[in-house]
């Protein structure tokens, strides 16, 4: 194949990637994209096989049905609540085949040096911190390994020692040099992810994705492919743009994830004395047979408690039978994942045209006869716009209280992520409905059927 034919393929796998991402913003052009995305990656394998020696063939052909039999298991096996933890993994691979083509790249002679240990740096820290990310995201990690003494100190350090190896690795360019300088990535990877508490490990994801996107573009500049030189640049402005997009929506700074990430516990002083009233499903059924709008608020429970398909019952029910108008409201971070929420309700087969997001169903509020807040907690916490002491300060939340009635479903009255209380569990107008989210739901459902 000739070059410029070779050139003419992979601008046209960068634009399917770049249509792709496109469609992906919208749930009824995802599943094309998606489709469009999977064409470029098979043109751009197949393409770069013509320009690689025969001998090799053999080889990549075992990598590539490895490499697809992994995927393939993963995307039926993986759990959708665990997906936060698989996109952590793949990007975590991205990183290290970077890694690997560098250290690879050190036999070509005209290597431009630079690019090779870009990718080495930037791969190896995309990689390990992927890893971290994902056994944290699993769980994995006690509390107590959460954070060393004076660890910023530590991790500054390890940054410095970290630029000297680069610089030396400059200067002496020998492979020794090269791995010392993958070490200290390795290291220096492992001190900052290490103390992130759990639940801002989607946004140390988001970072380490646009790590490996930036790893990738430097090892298409060293093996000249434009492809990969294109889509690395995508990947790594797409994840640097989400960063910004989640840190904006929680309202803090990536420093403040990355360095000064201890959440404190703000209560609320007034409320720890008050009383809330509670409800059984059986009450929450009747209160719903009887309301004509209905706005159901999904968060993080609900995803943990795989609620969705029970919600979509209860939907299904309130509008079939009882002739309800029923919506979903969407935070932009409620749950643990840029469109967690959407994901989910998508899975269970909630039409697109009854989920809105937040700005388009606040007004909404005032006019509903009942909110069902349904594992969501901070994304509803008025505190958000009084307490200037709370981690959520500044977030825009759905106004909830807004509805008549306002239920909550969740187990108990502790906290959400950000650790701040929720004065709403006490107003005159809301009624919590303790247990699972999912078996509070089904026992609306079956209430709601015989009612
Ligand atoms: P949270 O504020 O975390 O509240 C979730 C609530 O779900 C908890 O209070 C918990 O209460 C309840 N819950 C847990 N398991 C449950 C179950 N099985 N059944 C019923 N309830 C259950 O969630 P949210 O309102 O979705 O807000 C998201 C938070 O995550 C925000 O603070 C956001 O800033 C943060 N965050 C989001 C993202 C993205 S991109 N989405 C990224 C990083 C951080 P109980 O334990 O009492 O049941």
């Amino acid at each position: 194949m000739l070059n410029i034919e070779l050139f003419l393929i992979y601008l046209l796998v960068s634009i399917l990637f770049i249509v792709a991402i496109r469609g992906l913003s919208r749930p009824n052009t995802a599943l094309l994209s998606n489709r469009l995305g999977m064409t470029g990656m098979l043109l751009a394998i197949i393409s770069t096989m013509f320009v690689l020696p025969e001998q090799n063939h053999i080889l990549i052909l075992i990598a590539i049905f490895a490499g697809a039999l992994i995927g393939i298991m993963s995307a039926i096996k993986v759990k959708i609540t665990a997906l936060p933890q698989m996109v952590a993994v793949f990007n975590g691979l991205g990183g290290l085949s970077s890694t690997l083509v560098a250290f690879a790249q050190m036999k070509n002679m005209q290597t431009q040096y630079l690019d090779i240990s870009l990718s080495v740096a930037i791969g190896t820290i995309a990689f390990m911190g992927s890893m971290i990310a994902y056994l944290k995201l699993q769980g994995n990690f006690a509390k107590i390994l959460r954070k060393l003494p004076f660890h910023n100190v530590f991790n500054l350090a390890l940054f410095i020692i970290m630029i000297f190896s680069w610089g030396n690795f400059l200067v002496y360019s020998t492979i020794d040099s090269l791995f010392y300088l993958m070490c200290f990535a390795l290291l220096w990877s492992v001190a900052v992810t290490m103390p992130v508490g759990g639940a801002d490990m989607p946004i140390v994801v988001s970072v380490l994705n646009a790590c490996s996107g930036f790893a990738a573009t430097a090892v298409g500049f060293s093996v000249s492919n434009v492809a990969l030189i294109i889509t690395g640049a995508i990947v790594g402005a797409s994840g640097t743009i989400l960063t910004f997009i989640m840190t904006k929506a929680i309202n803090r700074s990536l420093l403040e994830v990355l360095f000064y990430n201890q959440t404190k516990d703000e209560v609320l002083k007034d409320i720890k004395d008050k009383t809330v009233r509670s409800a059984s499903p059986e009450d929450a059924a009747f209160i719903l047979e009887n309301s004509s709008k209905i706005i159901i608020v999904p968060g993080f429970g609900m995803a943990a408690s795989e609620a969705q398909f029970a919600l979509k019952n209860m939907a299904f029910v309130l509008k079939n039978k009882y002739g309800a108008s029923v919506k979903f409201a969407i935070h932009p971070v409620a749950g643990r994942m840029p469109g967690h929420m959407n994901v989910l309700l998508a899975e269970a087969g909630i039409d697109y045209e009854d989920v809105f997001e937040m700005d388009d169903i606040n007004p909404e509020f005032r006019t509903a006869d009942v909110a069902y807040v349904i594992g969501a907690n901070d994304i509803t916490n008025p505190a958000a716009k009084t307490l200037k002491t709370s981690p959520l300060y500044g977030m825009p939340v759905l106004d909830v209280y807004k509805a008549k009635t306002v239920f909550f479903v969740k187990r108990t009255l502790g906290t959400g992520y950000s650790k701040t209380d929720n004065p709403l569990f006490f107003a005159d107008n809301t009624m919590m409905i303790f247990g699972d989210a999912k078996k509070v739901t089904e026992n609306i459902v079956k209430d709601l059927e015989q009612g």
